[in-house]
Formats: structure tokens, C-alpha cells, sequence
């Protein structure tokens, strides 16, 4: 059945989907953690660089949830608006799988978590105002750029931690289906210069969070 929502019950629902986000714990994934078919490998005593890795992951992960609440709440299109909370839903899984790595690897999520999803949110909604294929296109190049970023720890994490690369593998697979749907979907395939100026966005996200 197809509820009508007001703004003020938009806004408590928006509420409710950023605290879950952003409560350490509160995410609860539907499907089981890839990484729990291995292990523990014997890793080094200071991860350090997995675990930045993992933490930029998990904050990408913060500000795709972020990106898909802010583009629900403003999407004009009923379906577009399910298929957005659809993805974001699936989003839900990644996010719970990197916050267990790092507390496994005995490290934390990002203090800048609530910045990120509060940029995130505002973009996406913006991106949603702008009309349907403009913020499919969003969602697009977006996850293109996750993808680059996962083929990349993909290459830079010892060998022997399979737990990570377990969940980064899954992650690349759903992210490049969640690019290819949002095409599919209409959704507009920006030009070089764009995609080039969201690569430099995230790269503020990726040298903070490594450290904080
Ligand atoms: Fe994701
Ligand atoms: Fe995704």
C-alpha cells in the first residue's frame, strides 16, 4: 500500500534514518557478513593502514546512506523514491560490515561521521530537487567512484586479512550494480569535468577519515 507522508512525517523518518546511521551499532544488515566464512588471519599487531582503509569505507558508506535518504526525500517520481530507499536499504549491509571490521581490528569509525552524512544528505536531497535523471545520474557516478576506491584497497590490503577483502569484494559487486540500475533507471551519465570534481570532493573524505 502506498501511504502519502507529509513533510513533518518526512523530516521524523529522515531523523530516525540518520541516527541509525550514525549510532555506532544501530545498523542491522539482512544478509550475513561475507567475512564470516573466514578466520581471524594472524595480522599485524597495528593494522593501521587496514584500518583506515576500512574506516574510509564505512564513511562512504555513511554518506551513500545519506545520499539515498536526502534523494528520497525529495524525489519526484514514487518509484524512483522506492528504488532510492531500495538502495539504500542494501547499503544498510555494507555499512553494519565495515563498523564489525574495525571493531574486530580493534579501531573505530570516523568522529567525522556526522559532518559527512550532513554534507551527503544536503547534496542528495539538492540532487533530488534537481529532477529524477539528474539525481539517478548522481547515484550513478557516484557509486562509479566507490568502485574506483574499492578496486583500489582491493590492492593495497595485506593478503592475508580475506576477512576485509571478503567484504570489499561483495561491496564492489553490489556497488557497480547499484551504477548500472541507476542508468538503467534513466538516469543521466555525467560528463568527464563533473566526475572529475567529485573525485577531488572525495578525496577531502578519504585523507580525513583514514586518520580520524
Ligand atoms: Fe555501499
Ligand atoms: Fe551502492
Amino acid at each position: 500500500m502506498n501511504r502519502r507522508f507529509s513533510l513533518i512525517d518526512k523530516l521524523v523518518i529522515s531523523l530516525d534514518r540518520g541516527l541509525k546511521t550514525l549510532v555506532p551499532g544501530s545498523a542491522s544488515p539482512r544478509r550475513s557478513n561475507p567475512a564470516d566464512t573466514y578466520g581471524e588471519a594472524l595480522l599485524d599487531d597495528s593494522p593501521r593502514h587496514t584500518t583506515g582503509l576500512m574506516r574510509i569505507n564505512h564513511t562512504g558508506e555513511v554518506c551513500a546512506q545519506a545520499l539515498y535518504h536526502g534523494q528520497a526525500l525529495t524525489a519526484k517520481d514514487p518509484a524512483v523514491r522506492e528504488a532510492m530507499q531500495h538502495s539504500a536499504d542494501e547499503e544498510v549491509d555494507h555499512l553494519a560490515w565495515c563498523e564489525q571490521r574495525l571493531n574486530e581490528l580493534g579501531s573505530h569509525t570516523s568522529r567525522l561521521n556526522p559532518a559527512f552524512y550532513a554534507a551527503s544528505f544536503t547534496l542528495g536531497a539538492l540532487a533530488g530537487t534537481l529532477g529524477d535523471k539528474i539525481s539517478l545520474g548522481f547515484v550513478a557516478a557516484t557509486e562509479e567512484q566507490v568502485c574506483k576506491h574499492l578496486r583500489d584497497h582491493l590492492t593495497q590490503l595485506p593478503p592475508e586479512d580475506h576477512k576485509s577483502r571478503a567484504i570489499l569484494q561483495q561491496m564492489l559487486e553490489d556497488e557497480s550494480a547499484h551504477a548500472s540500475k541507476a542508468i538503467e533507471a534513466g538516469g543521466q551519465d555525467f560528463a568527464p569535468g563533473i566526475k572529475e570534481v567529485m573525485t577531488l570532493a572525495s578525496k577531502v573524505m578519504t585523507r580525513s577519515t583514514y586518520y580520524l
